[in-house]
């Protein structure tokens, strides 16, 4: 049997005697000891079959990130297990980003090893999915306000940023804007799905759901013709988000501006709902309003977040402003940018591919990325939990 060669990194003279010793309970594994990065390299480069890569970051970390960034993105055959002696969340988070399978802490206990690497070994495309899905909600109790614009173009950015599936669903019935704003004519819509429920699986939803050009992002859009919202009971959002949560990363839902059952179903199930405002008395007392309701409905700080639309810094109403009538922090500001949305919108393609430099691109652009930095985090924090805890204090 050809055997997995199993290259380790480590400065640590007995990290590599352990490392040593513990691979070779697994007969598919030929270790070899490495010198340096570029012996690493060029012995990953030169191997066309499968191979492992036991990195400790303990010492020389930005040189082996790189090195694990560059193996991971150009050869897939080499898969990644990383060390650390100090590791903290943003370590963990930065490495498994970069393509690493499994995160240990050194010193290293052996049942932890031997489960990781079994865990590689066996290539379990489950463990890929613990990362959870996490639904994101765009609401704001007032129409006009940029719902759409912020959940077509914040969908479109998630799926670019993490190449991961993400769903956006229109669950505006009568007024659903999410085909125009992005020119699809899907075949299946949301009334369909829910009609359809429980015969709904992964192959299925990935072959039916309107995906936008070559992109991971897959949508769901609202009837084509006239539907009654009313007759959908709370119970069908929840099972629908239940049966995407399966195949996506990301869940971007754009909520009609109403408090009904389907949307306040839709708000219950979100990890985070964007909360739309823009900087005039109007919009923010409604907003007022609606984290008044928000409260009741035992939604908190951590999942509503503001985001303020169409912001101009020489604005009347300032961030501080908002901030103090509706006391909470701004989450995020959306810079005005009447031109560059109208041709979005007016073309049927999201403001990026207007120009990925104008600010509203970029300031979409900006926030998939927090947000997916943020929620990644979370991921690895509950992944990685028992790893931190023993190392409490890096949190
Ligand atoms: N960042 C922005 N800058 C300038 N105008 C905007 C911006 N976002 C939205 N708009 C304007 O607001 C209108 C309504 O946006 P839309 O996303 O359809 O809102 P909603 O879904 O809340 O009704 C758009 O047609 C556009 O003219
Ligand atoms: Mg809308």
């Amino acid at each position: 049997m050809q055997k997995i060669q199993t290259y380790i990194l480590s400065e640590e003279f007995s990290t590599v005697e352990v490392l040593k010793l513990y691979c070779s309970e697994f007969e598919s594994l030929e270790t070899v000891i490495c010198s340096s990065c570029e012996d690493v390299y060029t012995k990953i480069t030169s191997n066309n079959d499968k191979q492992l890569f036991i990195a400790d970051l303990s010492e020389n970390k930005s040189q082996k990130t790189d090195l694990i960034s560059k193996i991971a993105s150009n050869y897939s055959n080499c898969k990644i297990l990383a060390l650390s002696d100090n590791p903290s969340v943003n370590l963990i988070v930065e490495v498994m980003r970069l393509g690493a399978r499994e995160f240990l802490p050194v010193p290293i206990i052996k049942d932890e090893f031997i489960e990781s690497l079994n865990k590689i070994l066996c290539e379990n495309e489950e463990e890929k999915k613990k990362n959870k899905c996490k639904i994101i909600s765009v609401f704001s109790n007032k129409g006009g306000i940029g719902k759409t614009s912020l959940a077509t173009n914040l969908a479109l950015e998630f799926a670019k940023i993490t190449k991961e599936n993400i769903a956006l669903i229109d669950l505006n019935f009568q007024t659903g804007d999410i085909t125009t704003f992005l020119d699809l004519k899907p075949s299946f819509n949301i009334s369909y799905m829910l009609e359809n429920i429980d015969k709904i699986n992964e192959t299925f939803l990935l072959s039916t759901l309107e995906r936008y050009k070559r992109t991971s992002l897959y949508v769901l859009a609202d009837p084509p013709y006239f539907k009654q919202a009313d007759t959908i009971k709370p119970a069908q959002i929840t099972k629908l988000f239940n049966t995407l949560k399966d195949t996506f990363s990301y869940i971007v839902v754009d909520v009609e501006a109403s408090f009904d059952g389907k949307n306040i179903a839709a708000l219950d199930n979100s990890d985070i709902i964007l909360l739309v405002t823009v900087a005039n008395l109007p919009a923010l007392r409604n907003t007022q309003r609606c984290l008044e309701l928000f409260e009741k409905l035992g939604y908190g700080k951590e999942k509503t977040k503001i985001v303020v639309n169409r912001y101009m810094e020489n604005d009347e109403i300032k961030e501080e402003d908002v901030q103090k009538v509706l006391s909470r922090d701004v989450y995020w500001k959306v810079p005005n940018n009447y031109f560059a949305i109208m041709s979005a919108i007016n073309k049927g393609i999201p403001v990026s591919e207007i120009n990925t430099s104008t600010n509203v691109a970029q300031s979409y652009r900006e926030l998939a990325k927090y947000m997916s930095d943020n929620l990644y985090k979370i991921n690895m924090e509950e992944r990685f939990d028992s790893i931190l805890n023993i190392n409490g204090e890096n949190k």
